[in-house]
């Protein structure tokens, strides 16, 4: 019998944190989202309204159940509020200095040496933030999809260091808890998904920069062609340009393999400011 989660602390409330909490806290778990700053959780819980608002409006949850699952959100900037948490799910920038850093503090903030630290990275190597616990045996890879609310899997991917109870309780978490699929894989970079995914994607960054073809055009051929939902320009829109340049550099770093390496067309977009659709341009133009 594994022991549920009942308390959750959710580091970064961006699109992957606020939607790892927003369905946490619809599946009954009391959730704390810690924010680097005040505007930035009151972004978070703007965010985080917004969408369950919008649940109501679809009628996939009453408004009593919207209530519930608010008063059971909390927002805080200070990383020792999560001390009593059963476990924490780190969602910051796929940075890999700010992530050791955390670990490191939450390690010391974290009072139950039974409770687990979770990251939500796409990329980074779990032993590494293992590495800047004292307990790697609790760390473990809990990958979510975006957007969370809708995508029904979860990668758990334990370290060479994870105990198996972690495992079975991470997975029970996400699972019986959330009600989401679960897949497990290796601590490779980019585990199952991005290992598949991202390489994808930057060919398409690559067919685009070398003129192959409109933006439209490489989309709609994959949408209309392949039936994916969206195509592979607006889904790294989607997932953030920096993020997908983030988990590119992890993969190229691990395999050294020119597939993994961005094109010099992503590098520019971003030095233009350019992250996709939550700066409100990428490959194409959002409105606010
Ligand atoms: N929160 C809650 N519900 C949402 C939502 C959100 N952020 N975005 C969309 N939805 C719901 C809508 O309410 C709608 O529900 P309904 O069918 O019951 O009315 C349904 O999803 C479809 O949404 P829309 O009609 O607005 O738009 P689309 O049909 O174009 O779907 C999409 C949008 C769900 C984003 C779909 O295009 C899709 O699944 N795209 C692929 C996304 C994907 O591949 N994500 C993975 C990225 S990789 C990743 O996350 C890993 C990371 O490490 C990089």
């Amino acid at each position: 019998m594994v022991t549920k989660i009942e308390r959750l602390g959710v580091v970064g409330g961006g699109q992957m944190g606020g939607g790892i909490a927003e369905v946490s806290a619809r599946a009954g778990i009391d959730v704390i989202v810690c924010e680097v700053s005040t505007e930035a959780a009151r972004v978070g819980r703007a965010r985080l309204w917004k969408s369950l608002n919008r649940g109501v409006e679809k009628g996939k949850l009453t408004e009593a159940e919207r209530d519930e699952a608010q008063s059971r959100l909390h927002f805080t900037t200070t990383v020792t509020d999560l001390d009593d948490r059963d476990m924490v799910i780190e969602a910051i920038a796929e940075d890999e200095g700010l992530k050791l850093k955390l670990f490191a503090e939450l390690d010391k903030v974290v009072s139950d040496p039974e409770a687990i630290l979770a990251s939500n990275t796409s990329s980074i190597p779990i032993a590494k933030l293992a590495g800047a616990t004292k307990r790697p045996e609790r760390v473990i890879g809990v990958h979510f999809f975006n957007p969370v609310p809708v995508l029904n899997l979860v990668e758990l991917v334990p370290s060479l260091l994870t105990a198996e109870d972690t495992v079975a309780r991470a997975t029970a978490f996400a699972g019986d808890q959330l009600g989401k699929e679960t897949i497990r894989a290796k601590d490779r970079s980019g585990f199952i998904v991005n290992a598949l995914l991202v390489p994808y994607l930057l060919s398409a960054i690559r067919m685009l920069e070398g003129g192959f073809a409109t933006a439209e055009d490489i989309d709609k051929g994959m949408v209309l062609g392949c039936a994916h939902p969206m195509g592979p320009l607006r889904l790294s829109d989607l997932v953030g340009l920096d993020t997908l340049k983030a988990i590119a550099d992890s993969l190229y770093a691990e395999y050294a393999e020119p597939t993994y390496a961005a094109p010099p067309l992503l590098q520019r977009m971003l030095d233009a400011g350019l992250k996709g659709k939550k700066t409100g341009k990428g490959f194409y133009t959002y409105g606010s």
